[in-house]
């Protein structure tokens, strides 16, 4: 059973119609029913019910998060085979008494980590695998339980590469091995060996091949009890098989009806590792028709998705429905291959497929996409990761998103790539926080950068990501390593920086350290709204190089001294800047120090000593912010109110007074790339 059915020729997934996630969400993408997940994980847990068996989930089938949490809530366990999986796992909820660890080749450090996460039990696979799991026990002061996994020489008659109970593939001991080596394995003192464990093969299609398995398995059990080695637990893997179009499966309860009454009675803890019977039909995969191609012999309709979202049927020639999200029930019908966008002639998801004909622009579903579709997925052809939607009654929502292109550089690293840019005069190395994961000392990064001599040279490092519930994140170190809570001119090449690589469109979101903004790009230019602006202090009476001088204050995002000049060109801004700066008045936080000189009504000349940077610097779009409202504060000048900075550099700030209160400050000015490069070497 599953929940993804036409309803008046429109494909639901369970009360949501699938069509309306492909537009809201883009193609291609996964689209998991959490009901049906449920729904197989508790038929399953039913049908063995009078065995309280163990199901651990097998996470290599599909390790979704919403899959993950949902199962751990229904009180499932995982079976994993990395410690990525182990994460994955934990994360989303699944306790580590109830997780398993498979696999041929765990490396000691996997094994370390897992035995401080603290799993249920390894499945081990060599002797040579249990000699280095007891010593890393050994190492930790523990005992690690483990069960052997058998090769029961068994033909699952399924696919030759999902096959792994037969002598000729690489997994278990077979029976004769394992007596031999068992006086060995249980001398081991890391290890507490009391189970068996066996996993046939996957997309199992008969219960016959299960119960040759466990017929093997209980017989050598038995051997072992015979020489005084008890076995107390059995694990009886994954593989049930299940409905891809046509073919037939066996269902839990004859499963059950099978195996049960083998197992009743022997005091035996039970096991089990399901993976595609639980997840496989709760997932389709969404693609959208790119073109029709008509070839020499065949036709081809090329779809946005491609082997390397769903490898199944190039890897084992496994057949997918392929429907249109609408109308199924076409007329039309022509026999086509479904091909992605890679340059490998096996990209097919479809092979001289009889089905509805589609065209140009339509949505296509691929079912029974749920299990082993995702978890193969690759960036081969630098293709990016599909999102992945999680359905459950009448709501969705994005549960994975989309891989970006920046997801690709991330891993890239050695030389990591950045940008400089410019504005009003200020300059900034400008940083994708996407590769820059690894920086622990943001300060000490901030300084070697911008130092002129031994960096790149800058005022500032902007490092940026797309944000959560706005189109851009920006936080910024001045040169001195101090962050900064917001920058203006530093904000704009944030603004441009995130337009030019297609994060948002000309109007967008920001957030800084101080909060969120909006900005509008236009041609080259910024502009930008400013928050927490308004808490001023007017006419303070300060003693500045033993003269009484007035001073303004106004907090602009970052704090702001201002005082007004006949002729700016004439001040003394480096020393008169840094008193101000550390002027007792300003303390603890300090201030920015701007110089202000009235043009006429509607423009203003400032120059500004800047506080991290501790030198008067090109521009400052706070300081410029600042002093045009305190100016306004103190009626010399009105809305907007151009600015000329000692860089030459054109800011515009437009607001609105009412009484006391400004509202709705905008800064207006350029915002460059100028550079882009790499920096080489380690980062901190
Ligand atoms: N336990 C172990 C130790 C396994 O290796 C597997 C799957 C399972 C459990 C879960 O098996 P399931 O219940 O899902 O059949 N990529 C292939 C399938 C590979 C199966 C790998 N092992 C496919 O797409 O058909």
């Amino acid at each position: 059973m599953h929940m993804f059915d036409y309803r008046e020729g429109q494909l639901f997934c369970e009360d949501v119609p699938v069509e309306d996630l492909a537009e809201r969400y883009g193609t291609p993408f996964y689209c998991y029913s959490l009901g049906t997940v449920m729904d197989h994980f508790e038929k399953l847990r039913d049908a063995f019910a009078e065995l309280s068996p163990l199901l651990c989930y097998s996470v290599k089938a599909n390790n979704n998060r919403d899959v993950l949490s949902l199962l751990a809530r229904g009180g499932a366990g995982a079976d994993v085979v990395s410690a990525g999986e182990i994460d994955l796992a934990m994360e989303a909820g699944m306790p580590a008494d109830r997780i398993v660890y498979a696999g041929v080749g765990k490396t000691e450090e996997e094994m370390l980590f897992a035995m401080r996460r603290g799993i249920h039990m390894f499945n081990l696979e060599s002797m040579e695998e249990a000699k280095t799991l007891s010593a890393v026990a050994e190492r930790l002061g523990i005992v690690a339980r483990a069960a052997v996994r058998v090769n029961p020489d068994v033909e699952a008659h399924t696919h030759e590469k999902i096959t792994t109970g037969r002598k000729e593939n690489k997994f278990g001991i077979s029976r004769q091995t394992l007596l031999d080596m068992a006086p060995a394995l249980l001398g081991l003192k890391g290890l507490d060996w009391t189970g068996l464990h066996v996993h046939i093969g996957s997309q199992i299609l008969s219960v016959d091949p299960f119960v040759l398995a466990l017929g093997a398995v209980l017989r050598l059990a038995d051997e072992l009890d015979a020489r005084g080695w008890k076995m107390t637990s059995l694990n009886l893997g994954g593989g049930c098989g299940i409905e891809y179009g046509e073919n037939k499966a066996f269902t839990a309860k004859e499963l059950a009806e099978a195996l049960v009454p083998r197992l009743k009675g022997r005091g035996i803890r039970l096991l089990f590792e399901p993976g595609r019977f639980i997840v496989g039909n709760a997932g389709v995969l969404v693609t959208r028709v790119l073109y029709r191609k008509r070839g020499e012999v065949k036709n081809f309709i090329v779809v946005d998705a491609a082997m390397t979202d769903l490898v199944r049927p190039s890897l084992y020639d496994a057949y997918h429905s392929v429907l249109p999200v609408r109308n199924p029930n076409r007329e039309a019908r022509e026999t086509v291959d479904v091909v992605g966008p890679v340059c490998e002639s096996g990209d097919y998801l479809a092979r001289n497929r009889e089905m509805p004909r589609v065209e140009q622009g339509e949505y296509l579903a691929v079912f029974s996409a749920g299990a082993y579709g995702y978890a193969m997925g690759s960036n081969y052809n630098g293709r990016l990761r599909p999102a992945e939607v999680s359905v459950q009654g009448s709501t969705s929502h994005l549960s994975r998103r989309r891989e970006l292109r920046r997801d690709l550089q991330r891993l890239n690293r050695g030389k990591i790539p950045f940008v400089k840019m410019v504005a009003a005069g200020n300059d900034f190395v400008v940083l994708d926080a996407s590769v820059m994961e690894d920086v622990v000392d943001w300060p000490g990064m901030a300084r070697w950068l911008c130092s002129r001599q031994f960096g790149v040279g800058a005022d500032g490092v902007l490092l940026l990501a797309p944000g959560e519930d706005v189109d851009l994140s920006m936080r910024i170190w001045n040169a001195d390593g101090s962050e900064a809570e917001m920058c203006g001119n530093g904000a704009r090449c944030a603004c441009q920086y995130a337009y030019n690589r297609g994060w948002c469109e000309t109007g967008l979101t920001f957030e800084a350290l101080d909060g969120k903004h909006r900005a509008r790009i236009q041609e080259g230019r910024v502009a930008l709204t400013l928050r927490r602006v308004g808490e001023s202090r007017l006419n303070l009476p300060l003693t500045v190089a033993d003269r009484e001088r007035t001073v303004h204050f106004l907090h602009s995002g970052v704090p702001h001294a201002v005082t007004l000049w006949d002729k700016v060109s004439e001040v003394d801004v480096e020393s008169l800047g840094r008193e101000i700066r550390w002027h007792q008045a300003f303390q603890p936080d300090g201030t920015n120090a701007n110089f202000v000189q009235v043009k006429n009504e509607h423009e203003i000349l400032v120059r500004t000593y800047e506080r991290g940077v501790e030198a008067e610097t090109l521009a400052c779009g706070t300081g410029v912010v600042a002093s045009s409202l305190i100016c306004a504060l103190l009626n010399l000048v009105t809305s907007p109110v151009k600015a000329i900075t000692s860089g030459g550099g054109l800011l515009a700030v437009s607001f609105h007074v009412q009484g006391d209160s400004i509202q709705e400050v905008w800064l207006e000015g350029d915002a460059q790339e100028v550079f882009s490069g790499t920096i080489e070497g380690e980062i901190c």
